[in-house]
């Protein structure tokens, strides 16, 4: 029987899963998908077309895509034209439909600009599934940025990686390592400054091996992409993330001494303190080597507030290796961090390796280390109190006249500045410290 050509869906709701990269592409298709005349619905059930933009990194983020797309059905029985975008259309592609037949389309991270072909093809019931690595960048034909509704914007500068950490689907999902152009990148961020935007967090999975060459020729790294930056009027805070420890250059370490718009904020994952597990995951670094860049980091920017990622029960992880693990933490003092029980993902070496860790001792190992890191997370905060600093107005708070703004150090602070806007910058005192957020007042002026 010859199917019926499904209408054109005219509103749309994109839902992004995972890092920060994958929310960058689920503003891009939102922003492209309105650009096709589109609007966007209020959440996924009342929309004609659902965007699931996922995550495959862990399995747990995979089984939530999953369970999500049961959820879609609506009460009258009917459902939305669905798509699966992002790292786990890329790793299943057409085994999607198979799992879950409500899925029209299937589009991989660097396929989407081709979504509204995808969507023609899911109208008239064709198999809609592109999982293609075209060589010619998908950022040319995708519409220029729109007004952005938040005053810190992503800036995608270098995709894909190509350093194969043995437990990581991410050299598989978004493959190779890739460097945006100089020019693309400065004109990204004059328009989204244009926008409204007054900070712009740069993004890649690899963002500080971005290189480039700069209009007069010269190769730069990111330390001259910050710089040129740090020249846009407009702008005031410029953020990087994610960093690998092999790739913090000299220069970039400098320019955390020079640059006055680059926030003193290093994310900069170690995964284990263990050189024999950081070895076995190809980590390619030490813990020694790690610890001598945060160390040069520190000399010039003293105050700089230091993030990681960690995982935990690593096949073959030891109870030294773990130790050594909670010892780096203990050395390094984080200001935040990340930290993950390891998840075997299929086609990686790790999954296949012998002496995979109990449920159990995962369970505990991440309890202890989540316990030093928040505790240390505490003291970062206590330490900020009696400081005087600037906060970027970001959200409102939950009372009257409360908003929410982020330190240089990446902390929420809350202010009550009954007047002010989002997107304002304001001069306050840190008054009090929890765990996860600040209490600030506004530094009063003096009267001329
Ligand atoms: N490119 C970045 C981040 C990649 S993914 C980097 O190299 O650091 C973000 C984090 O997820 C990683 O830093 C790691 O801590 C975690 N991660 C990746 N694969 C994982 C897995 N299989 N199991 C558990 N955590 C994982
Ligand atoms: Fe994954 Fe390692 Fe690449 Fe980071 S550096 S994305 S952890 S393979
Ligand atoms: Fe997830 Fe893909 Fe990002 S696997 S962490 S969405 S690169």
């Amino acid at each position: 029987m010859k199917k019926m050509t499904r209408e054109k869906p005219k509103t749309f709701h994109v839902k992004s899963f995972g890092c920060q990269m994958n929310v960058y592409d689920g503003e891009r298709m939102a922003e492209m998908l309105s650009a096709e005349g589109m609007t966007a619905a209020q959440d996924g059930v009342d929309a004609d077309l659902v965007v699931l933009n996922t995550c495959h990194i862990r399995e747990k983020a995979v089984d939530k895509v999953y369970s999500d797309i049961g959820r879609l059905r609506r009460d009258d029985g009917t459902r939305p034209m669905v798509a699966v975008a992002g790292c786990v259309a890329q790793a299943e592609g057409a085994e999607i439909p198979r799992r879950a037949r409500e899925v029209d389309i299937v589009v991989g991270p660097q396929a989407y600009h081709r979504l509204p072909g995808l969507i023609e093809k899911a109208r008239k019931g064709e198999t809609a599934l592109d999982t293609d690595m075209p060589a010619a960048s998908k950022f040319g034909a995708l519409p220029s940025r729109a007004a952005q509704k938040r005053p810190s914007a992503f800036l995608t500068v270098q995709e894909g990686c190509d350093k194969f950490c043995t437990y990581c689907v991410v050299p598989y999902t978004r493959g190779a390592e890739i460097s945006r152009p100089w020019s693309a990148i400065l004109d990204e961020a004059k328009a989204l400054i244009d926008g409204g935007a007054v900070e712009i967090i740069l993004l890649g999975q690899n963002v500080n091996a971005w290189t480039g060459e700069d209009d007069a020729g010269s190769i730069q790294g990111l330390d001259g992409l910050a710089r040129a930056l740090d020249r846009l009027p407009g702008l005031r805070r410029i953020r990087y993330t994610t960093s690998h420890p092999n790739d913090m250059t000299d220069g970039l370490i400098a320019a955390h001494g020079e640059v006055e718009k680059l926030m003193p904020f290093l994310h900069l994952p170690v995964q284990s303190g263990s050189d024999r597990i950081l070895k076995a995951m190809n980590r390619s670094h030490s813990a020694k080597s790690y610890r001598d860049v945060l160390d040069k980091v520190r000399k010039v920017r003293p105050d700089i507030a230091l993030s990681g990622d960690f995982i935990v029960g690593f096949p073959g992880e030891t109870e030294a290796d773990f130790e050594a693990t909670l010892q780096i933490v203990r050395d390094v003092r984080y200001a935040q961090a990340y930290s993950f029980k390891y998840s075997p993902r299929p086609g990686t070496p790790a999954a296949t390796m012998e002496e995979q860790i109990s449920a159990e001792v995962m369970d505990d190992r991440l309890q202890r280390l989540q316990a030093l890191l928040n505790e240390q997370q505490l003291a970062f905060n206590q330490a900020s109190v009696g400081a005087r600093t600037s906060i970027l107005l970001e959200r409102p708070g939950r009372h009257h006249g409360q908003l929410v703004g982020k330190s240089p150090w990446l902390q929420s602070v809350h202010v009550q500045a009954d007047g002010a806007r989002i997107g304002d910058m304001l001069d306050i005192d840190i008054v009090s410290a929890g765990p996860n957020s600040l209490q600030g007042d506004i530094v009063k002026r003096k009267a001329a």
